[in-house]
């Protein structure tokens, strides 16, 4: 047991006399009903992040419910709290803006208010990346549990999922092959549950690695939002969290998240096909666990791993199908003699200890193909480098067109993100299909990195039947999405990186297999282009003006350069 004071009479309100300040604080909790027996138990905290406006979290109500039933059944005293929750779609101008808000948020009420241990629920996009960054710098015994997967929609026959399918089908909307009534009928049926997005995007692979990683109990990635298996799955973790609260020394947060647990992180992100987006949450998880985590290990990853799982938008099916064909346990089980087995767990165990109980994936089941039959080849992501990304850019290979991987085009650029929703339908743009379409101002200090990089196809040339571009941004791209897209360009345009220097026609030169991004323009000119740059203008106040001020780039995480590190 540790000698730090627990429960209740963790973290006391500073009175200047510490027995005035446990009387006080039983004194206000007796007001809710709790009474010395319950103060003499251990605390669980759980962190809710239930909202309206966060659709994914539908079924957080009865996701805390069941993990306080947990944490009753196993003698804690379950105490729940709330943070802010980030809804991708429902959020302006983009949920990586507010990332590290509720990083920091999470963090700071962990270590403000007494708690032995906590529960993180979440899912969507952000909270989960968000939730493992304050509880690495809170280093408070925590585990997380997702909402889980929603389950696949269905229109004339067809299965249907967000966000590939949304993307998809909106993309046959804009070239005409839909029109605004099979649209609207379509909007009906994408988002079939709560729970979050349905196919390989950031939600679903954040939660397999989590799992991989230590963070979450076994079997708790994919279950399918509303099911029993989730409810079970946080129930059980509100019992495991007690036990955690009791041995707070053997739990915390980076003796799990070791850089071998996150090396397993990217074996596990290379076998999903999983999101580009994963890339900035690991190293930025990474450094407040005082981890470095670089492109290089990255790209090692993708060097070594082939994909295995088949969801969308790398293969065919969904999240819930890979539930029901053994979820993370059986791609762990395939993947096992990649992984390093000494890691740990919240479950209490190393993973080599998990993985011989884990069954390996069933022959009767297409979803995790084993290692000996691999549903695709290494090299899912690649980094990319050169004269247009000094520092690094990301390009996800498996989901871009073969032929575009080699390409040299003239660039046509846009300024910003709304630059492009000015233009990009314009008539007259004067853009061929060989263009490559560059997009700026998109990075973390521009405009908090939306996902903005999937460059809408112009128009004139949809409606040509032109499906893919070549597309190069700051910005970050949807997990679930597709195309050649050039993403994370570092150091991005309003640090002054070299795609704030490119100017229409510039000849940029794709070359995937050599891993390279080159502008081709002599360093004379981009030296007087550099002289005649202005740095755009900062926001003058509140958050926005922190996180402008303090965001690391891309390949760095993007968090908050005074976050890393010990408080
Ligand atoms: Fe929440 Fe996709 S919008 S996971």
């Amino acid at each position: 047991m540790s000698e730090s004071p627990q429960g209740v009479l963790r973290n006391l309100t500073a009175y200047g006399d510490v027995a005035f300040s446990g009387y006080m604080r039983r004194t206000f909790l007796a007001s809710a009903g709790y009474d010395r027996d319950d103060l003499s138990r251990p605390i669980v905290g759980i962190a809710d992040t239930r909202s309206d406006y966060n659709t994914c979290h539908r079924d957080v109500p009865q996701i805390v419910d069941a993990v306080r039933r947990g944490v009753l059944e196993a003698g804690g005293l379950p105490m729940v709290f709330p943070t802010c929750s980030l809804h991708e779609i429902n959020f302006s101008p983009t949920t990586m803006l507010f990332r590290n808000l509720l990083a920091m948020e999470t963090e700071e009420l962990i270590r403000a208010q007494p708690m032995d241990a906590v529960v993180l629920v979440g899912g969507c996009d952000k909270t989960l990346p968000a939730q493992l960054m304050g509880a690495a710098s809170a280093n408070v015994p925590a585990l997380c549990v997702v909402t889980g997967p929603m389950r696949a929609g269905s229109f004339r026959g067809e299965r249907l999922g967000a966000c590939t399918d949304c993307r998809r089908l909106w993309h046959q909307h804009r070239a005409g092959r839909l029109d605004e009534t099979e649209i609207e009928q379509i909007e009906q049926h994408l988002c079939s549950s709560g729970g979050t997005c349905m196919v390989m995007g950031t939600a679903t692979s954040m939660a397999c690695i989590t799992e991989a990683m230590g963070m979450m109990l076994s079997g708790g990635a994919v279950a399918p939002s509303g099911s029993g298996a989730r409810l079970r799955h946080a129930a059980a973790s509100g019992r495991r969290a007690v036990d955690l609260a009791r041995q707070p020394e053997r739990f915390r947060p980076k003796q799990i998240m070791t850089r071998a647990a996150f090396l397993n992180g990217l074996t596990v992100l290379m076998a999903l096909g999983g999101s580009t987006n994963v890339i900035v949450h690991l190293p930025a998880i990474a450094r407040r666990c005082g981890v470095a985590l670089t492109l290089d290990d990255v790209q090692d990853a993708a060097d070594r791993v082939p994909l295995l799982v088949d969801c969308k938008p790398a293969g065919a099916h969904y999240a819930e199908d890979l539930h029901h064909a053994g979820g993370a346990p059986a791609l762990l089980k395939a993947l096992e003699p990649m992984l390093d087995r000494a890691t740990r767990s919240v479950a209490g165990d190393t993973l080599g200890d998990l993985l011989d109980h884990f069954d390996p994936p069933g022959s009767w089941q297409r979803i995790v193909h084993p290692l000996s039959d691999p549903l695709g080849p290494t090299g899912a992501l690649t980094v990319l480098r050169g004269s247009l990304a000094p520092d690094g850019a990301i390009i996800k290979s498996a989901a871009a067109t073969e032929a575009l991987c080699r390409h040299a085009g003239p660039a046509l650029v846009f300024e910003s993100v709304e630059d492009v929703t000015r233009r990009i339908d314009d008539p007259g743009l004067a853009v061929t299909a060989n263009h490559v379409l560059v997009m700026r101002h998109a990075g973390p200090v521009g405009a908090g990195m939306p996902e903005a990089g999937g460059i809408p196809i112009p128009k004139v040339l949809s409606r040509r039947g032109v499906n893919d571009m070549v597309r190069i941004s700051d910005a970050r791209m949807s997990g679930t999405a597709y195309g050649t897209v050039v993403l994370h360009c570092s150091p991005e345009a309003a640090v002054g990186g070299p795609l704030a220097l490119v100017r229409d026609g510039d000849m940029i030169d794709l070359d995937v297999s050599r891993r390279r991004l080159d502008l081709r323009v002599d360093k004379a000119e981009m030296a007087q282009r550099r002289a005649a740059l202005r740095p755009p203008e900062k926001p003058n106040r509140g958050w926005r003006r922190l996180f402008a001020e303090h965001v690391l780039q891309a390949h760095e995480g993007a968090d908050l350069d005074f976050l890393a590190g010990e408080s």
